[in-house]
């Protein structure tokens, strides 16, 4: 049994199980602390979006992580995307896709200063496709099971998390490049638009422009629907 998880706190309905680990966090509770909840009524996403799942059909959680590794937010999208499947792929930062769908989305919250971060974890363990609201719909995926593949999941991604928290960045790096969705792909952001060129070891995402190479190492980056370049 993985270390992360002890204690748990579980919530019916909660605001969001990022926010309540926060306070948690804040307030002293120990490393690997989590929070899940059957449902979120006020869900966060990355770039101040919402995120939304129906009751229990999604893993909805949160881990307090103390000393947290620089590449964390890495290092959590490969731990999901081993538990999303083989061919689960990476769109930088941490996007989980299957199919070219995405089935979980991570939420890297922290305080640098006070050596606390918190891992939101949203997956779509047994989220129908009827159930995502009509804009997600083309783009949003499943793992396809059942609920009660809800709790065996989250068992799984703690212990896969816990063994990419202790990873070296190098090897995190290369987990994400054999992962890495982007590569080759059109890709735009707010600054400019390109193709996909990697993962440099700093964790950054490398994307060809026309005035040369460019590393990301923030923000959101979209893939352009369709190209995929020779
Ligand atoms: C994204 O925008 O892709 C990140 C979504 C993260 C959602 C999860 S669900 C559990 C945790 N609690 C939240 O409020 N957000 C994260």
């Amino acid at each position: 049994m993985s270390a992360l998880g002890q204690p748990r706190v579980h919530y019916r309905v909660i605001g969001s199980t990022n926010a309540r680990a926060r306070e948690l966090a804040a307030a002293g509770v120990p490393h690997g602390t989590v929070v899940t909840a059957a449902e979120q009524s006020a869900g966060r996403g990355r770039q101040g979006r919402t995120w939304s799942a129906p009751a229990g059909r999604a893993l909805l959680c949160s881990v307090v992580v103390r000393d947290p590794p620089s590449l964390l937010p890495l290092a959590a999208g490969v731990a999901v995307a081993e538990v999303a499947g083989a061919d689960a792929q990476l769109k930088w930062p941490n996007d989980v896709l299957v199919g070219g769908r995405k089935v979980a989305g991570i939420l890297v919250e922290g305080r640098p200063q006070e050596g606390w971060a918190v891992v939101g974890i949203g997956l779509n363990v047994a989220v129908r496709l009827p159930d995502f609201p009509p804009e997600l719909r083309a783009t949003a995926g499943t793992l396809g099971l059942e609920p009660d593949a809800v709790e065996p999941t989250l068992d799984a991604v703690l212990a896969r998390l816990e063994d990419w928290l202790v990873a070296d960045a190098a090897a995190v790096v290369a987990a994400v490049r054999a992962r890495d969705a982007l590569l080759g792909r059109s890709v735009r952001w707010a600054g400019g638009r390109g193709v996909g060129a990697g993962i440099d070891e700093r964790g950054r995402l490398v994307v060809e422009t026309d005035s040369g190479l460019v590393q990301l190492d923030a923000g959101e980056v979209h893939l352009q629907p369709g190209a995929a370049p020779a």
